[in-house]
C-alpha cells in the first residue's frame, strides 16, 4: 500500500499529518492556505515535490476561501507560500508555475481564478505522479536482482506525489521481481527514516533494516551495501545539491568504500539559476529539535546548538544522477 499524501478533496486539501507517523496515522483537512504555511514549516508535509505540491494546492485554497481578491493580495499570499522553507527549490517552482499560468490566461474573477488554481495545481500533483514512475524505471536499470541499497532520509511516497524518488527505484524494483535490502538511515534528528522510510517500505513488504546515521560506514567497510540512493532538495548548474543533512557524510563515505551514489529526482529539482552549491539557502533549524526531540530533553538547557536541515554534496562524489529523462553521470570517476 503506498500513502496518499496529499489529496484535493473538494475544496479542501488533505495531508497525511507526518509528525505523527508511524504511531498515528492521521490527516489534516484544510482549507485556509495559512495552515498549508503551517504544515510545511513544521514538516507535516515535507520533501521536495510534496511541498511543491502542497504550496501549489495553498495558492488555489487561498483565492478560493477569500471574500474577495486582488492581484495585491496574489502576490501577498504567493510570497508567503515562498518564504515557508528556503533550501526545496520546488516550492518557489511550483508557485511561480501557477502565477505563470494566470499571466497567461485572462482570468478576472474570483471563481476563474480559483478553478485555473486548482487545476494548474492538480496538473503539478498529476505530473509529479509521472515524473516519480519514470524516476523508478531509469533507476531500476542500475539495480540487480539481490542488491542492497542505502537511503537516507525520506524520498518515498510520503515526500512527492507520487512512489517518491530514491524509494521509486526501490518499488519499480519490485514490481520487476528483483529482490531488494534497503537499508535505511535514521536521520538525526527529525528521524524521516526512522519514522517515515522504514514505515513506507514496511507498508509496502519490501525488507527494509533500520540504522543508526553513524553506522553507515561499518555497514560499508562489511561490503553490506551494493548502492546508495538519495532524494535532493535543489541541484545546481554544476551538478552539486542539497539534500537531508547528513548525505554527505554518506557520498563522502560511499567513495571511500567504492560503493556507487546515486541521485533521483525529478526535473523540477533542478535549478540552473544557481551556479554552484557554495550559493544554496540552507534553511536552520529551531535548536529544539536537537536538545529535546520529541518531547525528550536529551542535552543540557542553554547548550549552543548547530543545526541545519540540509547540506551541500559536490558533484565529484555523484556516480548518477536519476532523473524523470534518464541517467546522467555525476563527476564522480571512481
Ligand atoms: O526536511 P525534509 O524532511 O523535507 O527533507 C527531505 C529531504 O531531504 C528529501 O530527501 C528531499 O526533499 C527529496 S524528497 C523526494
Amino acid at each position: 500500500m503506498i500513502p496518499k499524501t496529499i489529496e484535493r478533496v473538494g475544496s479542501s486539501i488533505r495531508l497525511i499529518a507526518q509528525t505523527k507517523l508511524p504511531l498515528e496515522m492521521t490527516y489534516l483537512e484544510i482549507t485556509d492556505y495559512k495552515d498549508i504555511i503551517g504544515a510545511i514549516k513544521r514538516l507535516d508535509v515535507r520533501g521536495a515535490p510534496a511541498i511543491g505540491i502542497a504550496a501549489a494546492y495553498g495558492l488555489a485554497l487561498a483565492v478560493e476561501h477569500a471574500d474577495s481578491i486582488t492581484p495585491e493580495y496574489i502576490t501577498k499570499v504567493a510570497d508567503e507560500i515562498k518564504a515557508a522553507r528556503p533550501t526545496a527549490v520546488n516550492l518557489v517552482w511550483a508557485v511561480d508555475r501557477v502565477l505563470k499560468r494566470l499571466a497567461n490566461e485572462n482570468r478576472v474573477s474570483k471563481a476563474d481564478i480559483a478553478a485555473l488554481f486548482w487545476d494548474e495545481a492538480e496538473k503539478i500533483h498529476e505530473e509529479d505522479r509521472r515524473l516519480c514512475k519514470n524516476i523508478g524505471l531509469n533507476g531500476a536499470e542500475l539495480i540487480r536482482d539481490g542488491d542492497s541499497i542505502l537511503t537516507h532520509c525520506n524520498a518515498g511516497a510520503l515526500a512527492t506525489g507520487g512512489i517518491g524518488t530514491a524509494l521509486a527505484v526501490i518499488y519499480t524494483c519490485q514490481e520487476q521481481g528483483k529482490k531488494i535490502k534497503v537499508y535505511a538511515d535514521e536521520t538525526r534528528p527529525l528521524l524521516q527514516g526512522a519514522r517515515l522510510t522504514s514505515w513506507e517500505l514496511m507498508q509496502a513488504g519490501i525488507d527494509v533494516t533500520l540504522l543508526c546515521d553513524n553506522a553507515a560506514a561499518t555497514l560499508m567497510r562489511q561490503r553490506s551495501v551494493d548502492h546508495v540512493i538519495v532524494g535532493a532538495d535543489r541541484i545546481v548548474a554544476n551538478g552539486d545539491f542539497a539534500n537531508k543533512i547528513g548525505t554527505y557524510p554518506v557520498a563522502v563515505m560511499a567513495r571511500e568504500h567504492g560503493v556507487p551514489f546515486y541521485v533521483a529526482a525529478p526535473y523540477s529539482t533542478f535549478d540552473q539559476q544557481i551556479p554552484s552549491g557554495r550559493d544554496i539557502v540552507i534553511e536552520m533549524r529551531a535548536p529544539e529539535e536537537v536538545t529535546e526531540g520529541f518531547g525528550k530533553r536529551t542535552a543540557p538547557e542553554g547548550v549552543n546548538v548547530f543545526s541545519p536541515a540540509f547540506d551541500v554534496t559536490p558533484h565529484e562524489l555523484v556516480t548518477y544522477y536519476i532523473t524523470d529523462e534518464g541517467l546522467t553521470p555525476g563527476g564522480r570517476k571512481k
